[in-house]
Formats: structure tokens, sequence, C-alpha cells
């Protein structure tokens, strides 16, 4: 759902100044990635979704990476991890000025439902965003009056056994009225098990202003916070499915789904066929009637209409395999092209290369492109036939037609429709064999006699 709204009156806050202890992690939480895409990336498309004024990002110093997703939006450095609170009051500076609704978002929670995010955008108080998921530890919980408003919240290391057999639990997400929060965040102190500022006294301070909290509630399913890596792969697991699915319903036809790793930006046409075990990584676009057999990697690549990858193949950034070619088992394709209709069936390594329409690259064949310090290209021409066990040492340039006989190592350019062989010469001698077991049968039954 699209906010009817005007843009000027909502401004969002993103938390994501936290340390993420519980990830145990040297990269900040809000950086770890689903499907191939951080948390906060995730949570800023969706706040963009609603057509706010302003996008302010709360992070940490020396958070350069969380900074750098959050560009072009506002930044506000958090000191110290003193709570939440304590984060939405280092973004307030940013909006002196703002007048309307101000919406605060947990940085951990990338799949907040947007359609309760306009409901309590459009609710003239304090929202409060709920759920009640199958597991309640460590939220915080949600005392509630009789007519269901929002009383207070109390953390769980705060709360006592009674108040932890809750089930409605906050959510974290919040949205309030911007002429009162500034006053509301000034209020909230410290004072508890964690000695921190807590956002979620604000409905206290509120209740004695008279100003009444509802709560939003969400289906567990879709809202909960990942504070560890457990929950983490929860995410996941529920990314993957939804994007399956609509590869599914737009036509790709998967033999194992469970098996099959997308990413947030994967594109697949009709009629693409996945098998088993295939990983398709970040930037990765795969036309119309592609088979992927199983067992393959791709990232950053364009598979073009009617190609076919794999079993086993590996396809890396910055690789096209053009239309109806064929990369087999056991093939590493780097930043290579691979022009329409061009084969190579089995076991080469194939980097920063063209290979020319339907030409046919041997098994086994390698392209050297790195002599230790930089990497070198190779362009191989049109119809051109590649070996078996033939090294191309780049750069090297083949022109249209040539054939490489099989095991050579070719290190200069070769013209069109030209053969090149660069092997050692085969002799044969002929009864040599025969020779060769007679003087040696005679040489082991003369040291057994010794013996
Ligand atoms: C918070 C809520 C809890 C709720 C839960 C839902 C508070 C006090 N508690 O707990 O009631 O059930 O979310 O997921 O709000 N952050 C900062 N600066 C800080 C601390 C945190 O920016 O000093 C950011 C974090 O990066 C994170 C978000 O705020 O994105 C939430 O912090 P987190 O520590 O995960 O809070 P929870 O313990 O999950
Ligand atoms: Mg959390």
């Amino acid at each position: 759902m699209k906010n009817p709204r005007s843009p000027s009156d909502l401004a969002i806050i993103i938390l994501a100044a936290g340390k993420g202890s519980r990830m145990k992690s040297a990269l900040p939480k809000v950086m770890h990635k689903i499907a191939g895409r951080s948390m906060l990336e995730w949570l800023i498309e969706r706040a963009e979704n609603l057509n706010p004024q302003k996008i302010i990002v709360v992070t940490a110093p020396n958070m350069e990476d969380v900074a750098n997703v959050a560009k072009p939006h506002f930044i506000a450095i958090q000191q110290e991890q003193k709570g939440t609170g304590d984060a939405v009051k280092s973004a307030l500076a940013d909006l002196k000025d703002f007048q309307g609704r101000v919406l605060i978002l947990m940085g951990d929670e990338p799949f907040v439902d947007e359609d309760i995010l306009n409901q309590m955008i459009a609710y003239d108080g304090i929202a409060v965003m709920t759920v009640s998921p199958p597991d309640t530890f460590g939220q915080g919980r949600v005392i509630t009056d009789d007519d269901g408003y929002l009383i207070r919240i109390v953390e769980h290391k705060d709360a006592t056994d009674e108040e932890r057999k809750i089930q409605l639990c906050n959510a974290g997400n919040m949205c309030v009225p911007a002429d009162k929060i500034h006053n509301w965040a000034q209020a909230l102190n410290c004072d508890n098990a964690q000695g921190e500022y807590y956002l979620t006294d604000i409905p206290k301070i509120a209740a004695q202003e008279g100003v009444k909290a509802k709560i939003f509630n969400v289906r567990s399913d879709v809202n909960w916070g990942i504070n560890n890596r457990v929950q983490l792969a929860e995410h996941e697991a529920r990314a993957q499915q939804i994007l399956r699915e609509d590869a599914m319903m737009n036509g790709a036809t998967m033999i194992d789904p469970s098996s099959v790793t997308l990413s947030w930006d994967t594109e697949l046409g009709e009629d693409v066929i996945i098998e088993p075990n295939v990983f398709i990584g970040p930037w990765t676009s795969i036309g119309d009637n592609v088979t992927i057999f199983a067992g393959s990697y791709i990232e950053g690549a364009i598979i073009d209409e009617g190609a076919e990858i794999g079993p086993y193949a590996r396809i890396r950034p910055k690789s096209v395999i053009e239309t109806g070619a064929s990369v087999g088992n056991f093939i590493e394709v780097n930043r290579s092209i691979i022009k329409a209709g061009a084969k190579a069936k089995h076991v080469s390594y194939l980097g920063d290369a063209v290979i020319g329409e339907k030409s046919n690259v041997g098994a086994g064949t390698i392209i050297a492109n790195y002599d230790g310090f930089f990497k070198h290209k190779t362009t191989i021409g049109e119809r051109v036939f590649v070996g078996s066990n033939s090294t191309i040492i780049a750069p090297v340039t083949i022109g249209d037609g040539a054939i490489i006989a099989a095991g050579s190592n070719i290190n200069k350019d070769i013209d069109t429709n030209a053969l090149a062989i660069a092997r050692s010469k085969q002799e044969n001698h002929a009864g040599w064999a025969t020779q060769y077991r007679y003087v040696k049968k005679e040489q082991k039954q003369n040291e057994q006699d010794d013996d």
C-alpha cells in the first residue's frame, strides 16, 4: 500500500547504532546480510516506500559501513550506546523544526510490515507495534488497560516472573507526534536493570500528559527482531522462501526449491529450470529458458536466454553467458563473456576472456590469465576449436575459425582459420616395448636368483 499522505509530514528515524553484542561479530548487526543484502538496506527500502520527508539513520562512531549504506539519507551519530531512547535523542537535533509524525524503526527488524506502519502513521497519538512471538524471551512485555490501550512496556530484564508470562510483546517500532517527542525524550532516565535510556518508557511518560498509546499488532511470522544468528538464519529462511515462491509463480521450475538459494535482486525469466543445490548470489539475471543444472554457483552474472549452466559450474562476477551458450560441468568462468552458442562443457578455467560465437572449448582447457602481478585478456574469435587440455597463456588473440590442437600451450596470437599446434612431438619406435619388457624381465629374474 502506498501512503497517500503528503510527504512533508513524516520523518523516519532508523536505530542502527547498537553493538549487536548477541551476534558475536566484528560487523555491526545491521550490516549482516539476508539474501545477499544488509538488514539496513532491506529496512531503508521499506522506509523509502513510506514516502517520508526525511530518513535519519542513527549510527555509532567508527561504523562507516553503516553510514555508507545509509547514504544519501541523514546520519546521526550516537556517541555511546546508551539505549534505544538515547539513540532517538541523538536524531532529534535533525528534527528541530519538523512538524508531523516521527516513525521510529528498529534497524534489526528488516521485514517490518508496511501496511501496519501506514496505520501507525495515520494514528494521531503514540502508536506502538506489538507482536506475540512463539518465544517471548528477551522482548519487552506490553501491559494494556481494559480498553486495550497500552499502559507501559516492561523490558524482559526488568520484568517480574508474572510479567514475563505476558505474551504480548513490544515489536520495537513506534510512531510519535514530532512536537511532543523532544520533551518526552528529555524526560527519559536510565533507572533500570540495564542502566539504559529505554525508548519503551516513552508511552509511560506520555500517559502522564494524558496522551494514550495504541497498539498495532503484527503477525509473529512477519515481524520480529534479529538479535542473534539463529534469528538471522530464520529471517534468511523466510526471505528465501518468499524469493523462491515469487520465482516459481513467475515461471521458474525448481525441482527441489528448499535447496536453491537466491538473492534479493535475482532476476529469473520464464521457463528457467533450476536443479537442486544451486546458489545464486547478488547481481545475477537469468533469461528465459535457461537451465541451471545441479550444484552450480552463480554470482554477479548475466545468463542469456536458452543458455545451459552446469552441473557443478561456477560463474563469477562480470561474466556474461550469451544466448544458447553452454557452460558444463566443473567449469569456472570469471570476468568473461561466452558468446552466443559457444560451448565449454568439461573441466575448464576461463578468466578475463571472450569466447566467440559457436566456439568450442575442449575438456581441460585452462586460460592462464594471471602472471602473479597482473591479469591479462584473451580474445577467442568465432567458431574456434580449442582442443582438449590446452593452456592459453594470456594475453593472446585467436582469430575466427582457428583450430588449436589438443594439449597445446598457446602464448602467441593465432591468425584466422590457422591451425596451432604447440606441444612436444610424438615419436613412435617399432617393437621397442617388446624389447623393453624382455630386458626388464631378465633383470628381475637375475635379482631373484641372487637372493
Ligand atoms: C528492543 C525493545 C524491546 C522490544 C525489541 C523488539 C527497547 C529498550 N527494547 O529490545 O522492548 O521487544 O526491541 O525487537 O527499546 N540501538 C541503538 N543504540 C543503542 C541501542 C540500540 O541504535 O544504544 C539500535 C540497535 O542497533 C537495534 C535497535 O536499536 O537496531 C534495537 O536494539 P536492541 O538492542 O536489539 O533492542 P532489543 O533488546 O531487541
Ligand atoms: Mg533487537
